[in-house]
């Protein structure tokens, strides 16, 4: 019986002490920590990818400089599951990144799970016992790449690349270089103006020289850098827009900085208008990015990335895929996905995403190169405010390791045999509760594709209104006989940024994904829906269920007192039971909501306040 949360999936791994030389000599440490018999063999060419082989008594692996660092950690976990490890991998995705929207001051933007790790008050302030294990977490799924700061880049973090913070973003890169991760810095795209400029106008020759000169300060501490993460005329950033010019303008100025030392330059596409009228029918918020940049496609240089959120809104439960995943051949691309639980749950409901991605994966033809998820992480003592939400953060990099061959099951066993031991014998009843938790949180909280029904900025709990008459574009419309937007090409034409087969599939309501109805649709309470239901009657049925099913995971969490260690049982059993009086609230103020405006009654008679 084990749940060591502090250790995460790698509760059985070894003492090794603060590594600082290379992945490899990382790799050797690990094993030779755990008794493992195994030789390291360095092929540089082979970059992240990795072999194991039997080798008389013990193992082989060959791999590039991080490969063998993964190799090692894969040939653990392996082990330590009782699996056999002989296999030949390599990543589907190049970078696999997290952010961290840490602000210096230790707040983390929407964080569940505690303060910054990193930061506080002000100055970098961490653990560095942690931060070393933490490095190894990262190494032993595979993630390559992390940002420490806020895309919301506030003072003094917009001094991390100034001679001011270097010193200590150098030490922290000192860190995690022994794991194969090197960091990002997120940039605020001001900052020639912070530091005294007149302008940030990025086709101005002394802007050019400023980012040249700050770029060139940056390497001469952290030489393997990834590169920049940037937000930009976005939610009040600012960015080139502010000149009158594009956004490949914008982002080639700091790429072309960033080229002479193979940084990156990872800009992000989350760029809309944050100022709508919402009796304005006439823009509809998730064609933004759209907009904004296919029309830009072969103007990016070619160590730019596009970091472009999964879906065309904001993390909700429930979204298409982003119209602008299909478009740009010619631009460089990275999947933005959010851990950090904001739409869903925020580390309290339970809320196991391998299911979401699934889909995800499902809708796009071609994966991007580059994959990205904010995290969920913070300075709590289990990493993730809920136990249970370490299994994404794991998933995730699995995820981003695998591509297609990802398998959210196969992911999810994995993670309770290595997180509870591989004897653990409530294993199937979890992996049940987990792998139903999307659906049954849905179900609750945004069915048939209705989003933003969320109190407005803790983005917890209900609110159907909460952001209906604000200015941010998220309407759903609901008045007594219908409710959604009319995305067709009848209505606001978002459904035409997709590819033809999608724009078909998604403009008529008889073909388009129920689950996504109410996203591309303005339908009436009495459309019939496949099974005979009402769509009105399924909004009920759905909330209804899903109050039932949060209540049964309670029931079933209760089941496993005394087979799980004491504490782990008390913290997420306080969880189950928020969770359940979450789910309560949405389901009476959801239904009670539609029925004020329908007066139809529920057919199977259950209570719906009025
Ligand atoms: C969401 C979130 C913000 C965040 C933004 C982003 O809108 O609520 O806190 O800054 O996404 O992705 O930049």
């Amino acid at each position: 019986m084990q749940f060591i949360s502090e250790k995460c999936w790698l509760p059985f791994i070894g003492d090794i002490g603060p590594m600082t030389g290379t992945p490899a000599q990382t790799a050797a440490a690990e094993l030779s920590a755990m008794g493992v018999d195994a030789e390291i063999q360095v092929d540089e060419g082979m970059q992240d990818a990795f072999r194991i082989e039997k080798a008389g008594e013990g193992y082989q692996i060959t791999g590039g400089k991080s490969g063998v660092l993964y190799g090692a950690y894969r040939l653990l976990m392996k082990n330590y599951l009782g699996q056999d490890p002989v296999c030949e991998e390599t990543p589907a995705y190049k970078l696999r990144m997290l952010n961290h929207w840490d602000n210096m001051d230790g707040h983390v933007e929407r964080g569940y799970a505690g303060k910054s790790l990193f930061f506080k008050e002000n100055k970098f302030c961490y653990d560095e016992k942690r931060m070393h294990f933490y490095g190894r977490m990262l190494a032993s799924v595979g993630i390559n790449a992390i940002s420490l700061n806020n895309v919301n880049v506030h003072y003094p973090a917009d001094r991390l690349c100034t001679e001011e913070l270097l010193p200590e973003v150098k030490k922290i890169a000192d860190i995690f270089r022994a794991y194969g991760v090197r960091l990002i810095i997120s940039v605020d795209y001001a900052l020639p103006v912070t530091l005294g400029l007149d302008t940030a106008d990025p086709l101005d020759e002394r802007v050019q020289a400023f980012w040249d000169r700050q770029v060139k300060l940056i390497y001469s501490y952290v030489p393997d850098l990834c590169g920049f993460l940037v937000k930009a005329d976005s939610e009040f950033r600012p960015g080139p827009y502010m000149y009158k010019r594009n956004h490949a303008e914008g982002a080639n100025l700091l790429a072309r900085a960033l080229k002479p030392y193979g940084g990156m330059l990872i800009w992000r596409c989350f760029v809309y208008n944050c100022r709508q009228d919402w009796r304005d029918h006439s823009i509809d918020r998730p064609k933004a990015a759209y907009e904004n940049y296919a029309y830009l496609d072969g103007q990016f240089d070619d160590n730019v990335i596009l970091q472009i959120k999964n879906g065309p809104y904001d993390f909700q439960v429930r979204e298409p895929v982003s119209p602008l995943l299909y478009a740009m051949p010619a631009t460089t691309k990275a999947i933005e996905f959010q851990l950090a639980q904001e739409y869903t749950g925020q580390q309290i409901d339970l809320y196991y995403m391998a299911p979401m991605w699934h889909e995800v994966m499902d809708q796009l033809p071609h994966l991007p190169p580059h994959i990205v998820a904010v995290t969920n992480l913070g300075d709590d003592q289990n990493w993730t405010g809920h136990d249970l939400a370490q299994a994404n953060l794991y998933a995730y990099g699995c995820m981003a390791w695998q591509g297609r061959a990802f398998n959210g099951e196969e992911t999810l066993k994995d993670w309770i045999g290595l997180s509870f031991g591989p004897d653990f014998g409530e294993a199937k009843r979890l992996e049940k509760m987990m792998l139903s938790s999307r659906s049954t949180y849905e179900k609750y909280t945004a069915n048939l594709g209705l989003g933003w029904m969320v109190t407005p900025h803790s983005h917890y709990g209900p609110d159907a209104e909460g952001y209906e008459y604000d200015f941010w574009g998220t309407y759903h419309r609901a008045n007594r006989e219908a409710v959604g937007i009319d995305r067709t090409d009848k209505g606001t034409g978002y459904i035409q940024q997709y590819p033809e087969e999608w724009a078909k599939l998604y403009n008529d309501p008889a073909t388009c994904p129920e689950k996504m109805l109410l996203f591309f649709h303005r339908m009436r309470y009495d459309y019939v829906m496949q099974d005979g239901r009402t769509m009105l009657q399924r909004l009920y049925d759905d909330h209804f269920e899903g109050l039932e099913e949060s209540e049964k995971l309670l029931e079933d969490w209760k089941a496993m007192e005394g087979k799980l260690p004491e504490k782990s049982y008390r913290h997420s059993l306080d969880r189950f039971e928020k969770q359940v009086k979450n789910a309560r609230n949405w389901c009476d103020r959801m239904n009670t909501y539609f029925y004020r405006f329908t007066l139809i009654p529920d057919e199977k008679c259950r209570k719906i306040y009025d």
